[in-house]
């Protein structure tokens, strides 16, 4: 069975108060277009189009990665409508899938089953039984409980207002029939658009059964309109990612206040999260691994038996076995400890290898620096890495140690086991195994006098 899956996508968003087309907001930092494009991406056999229109260029230009087949629907003139821009896009034998690009959390499970109901002899339909069904289009069943057709709540009698039974407006048709269901649509409607939603009554009265289906759980239909419902489906998200880990092994100390905006592609056990910890792009953590309250992880490797403390920030950097990093530290891209390494409070660390068992503990910046193994670089350290327009580097070897409050001048080698006296401005390279240091002599001034204040 070949699968065309139209996803519509050309509609404004009126009441999402937005410059950005809908379909381009976001949950969890992924769209809600690309999130219906992942699911249906699943599916084997399947070309996936898209009916777009409003934004059309800013949805072509952040979209342009996708694996689809772009269909642009000049005039929003109603869902049969923009189903019709498509027909040229399947052939008869296709199964063709319709589904909608702001109904981001639908799932593959749901989709299968779905597909499953469709034949030349059958239709298939989603549906959804709602508390409130305002603003959905009613499933009208006959006295047998067969759907003979869908009515939209604007053109639904008292009667039919109270069917609970509402339309997801998703559905799947054998390519031949709706080609020719499409061209039988009319707009003499309460809202003068063309209904996709038509189509059911016609494959009634040529003898073709509607067949229908549930979502396992009403989140899974929930489109977006507004803001209120974005932030409930990003929440629904969160707590699904957030129990799937929990499945894994990771303890999460309030699932509710734990935002996984991207993926972990590679998970250990026993790790611990404590609450508001935020991971973003593609990461991997090993075993044992804690990560403290209020951090942020971007895009980041972290090895077993590492530990994060509260309220640091890890964007683009990977950390060895065992080490320890913060309370509020910062590791900025291209940052890369080697195993035992501590980074403590109040250190900036960037575009710097840091061999095993070196410390950092204390109010410093290491931008642009290669340091060696065992090196205990002190509190209030900075490289001076720019001068302005060019960027240098510090190189510290193994074992070196640098005394507290100093900067040095890139660039600039501090030997093996050299130690650098605490205050001194480093600018020459400094020998291994010596103690270098620039330091103004200290004098006592015994005769110097405090002043003092006169009484009035
Ligand atoms: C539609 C269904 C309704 C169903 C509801 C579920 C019809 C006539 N009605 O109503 O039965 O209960 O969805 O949410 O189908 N779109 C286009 N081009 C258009 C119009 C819409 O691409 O010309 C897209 C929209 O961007 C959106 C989707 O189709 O993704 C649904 O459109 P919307 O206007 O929200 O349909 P509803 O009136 O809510
Ligand atoms: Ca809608």
């Amino acid at each position: 069975m070949k699968i065309t899956t139209i996803i519509l996508a050309a509609g404004k968003g009126t009441r999402m108060c937005s410059q950005l087309p809908k379909i381009l907001h976001q949950i969890a930092n992924r769209s809600l277009l690309e999130h219906v494009y992942d699911m249906s991406k699943q599916l084997e056999n399947n070309a996936i189009k898209i009916v777009y229109g409003h934004g059309a260029d800013l949805v072509r230009e952040t979209l342009n990665d996708l694996d689809v087949s772009w269909i642009e629907q000049k005039q929003q003139l109603g869902t049969g409508h923009a189903v019709q821009q498509a027909s040229a896009h399947f052939t008869d034998s296709d199964t063709v899938l319709i589904l909608y690009g702001d109904v981001p959390l639908l799932k593959l499970n749901t989709v299968n089953a779905l597909i499953k109901n469709v034949s030349e002899q059958s239709i298939a339909l989603l549906t959804v039984n709602l508390d409130d069904p305002t603003g959905y289009g009613r499933i009208v069943r006959d006295a047998s409980g067969q759907v003979s057709k869908i009515v939209e709540q604007k053109d639904a009698t008292a009667a039919e207002q109270l069917i609970k039974e509402g339309n997801t407006g998703i559905m799947a048709v054998q390519g031949q029939q709706l080609k020719k269901w499409l061209n039988q649509l009319g707009n003499n409607n309460a809202q003068g658009e063309y209904y996709l939603t038509d189509v059911i009554e016609m494959a009634v009265a040529d003898g073709i059964a509607v067949i229908t289906s549930q979502p396992e759980s009403v989140d899974e239909v929930l489109g977006v309109n507004n803001r209120i419902q974005l932030s409930h489906l990003e929440r629904v998200y969160q707590l699904e990612r957030a129990n799937y880990l929990m499945e894994q092994g990771v303890t999460l100390m309030d699932p509710a206040r734990f935002d996984l905006r991207g993926s972990i592609d590679s998970l250990g056990t026993d790790i611990i999260i404590d609450v508001n910890v935020i991971l973003e792009g593609k990461n991997s953590i090993g075993n044992n691994v804690r990560i403290g309250a209020n951090t942020y992880i971007n895009n980041s490797i972290i090895a077993d038996n590492v530990d994060i403390l509260a309220n640091c920030i890890i964007d683009n950097a990977i950390i060895g076995q065992g080490s320890k990093i913060g309370p509020f530290a910062r590791l900025r891209p291209e940052s890369v400890l080697a195993e035992q390494v501590h980074i403590g409070n109040f250190v900036e660390i960037k575009k710097t290898t840091i061999a095993s068992a070196s410390k950092i503990n204390h109010l410093s910046y290491i931008g642009d620096a290669t340091v060696g193994s065992r090196v205990n670089i002190g509190a209030g350290t900075i490289t001076c890495n720019y001068d302005g327009v060019n960027k240098f580097r510090t190189i510290i070897e193994d074992g070196a140690f640098i005394g507290s409050d100093s900067q040095l001048i890139a660039p600039v080698t501090i030997g093996k086991n050299a130690t650098i006296g605490a205050g001194s401005t480093i600018t020459k390279d400094s020998p291994e195994n010596q103690l270098t240091l620039s330091r103004a002599k200290q004098i006592t001034i015994t005769s110097w006098q405090r002043p003092v204040k006169q009484e009035k």
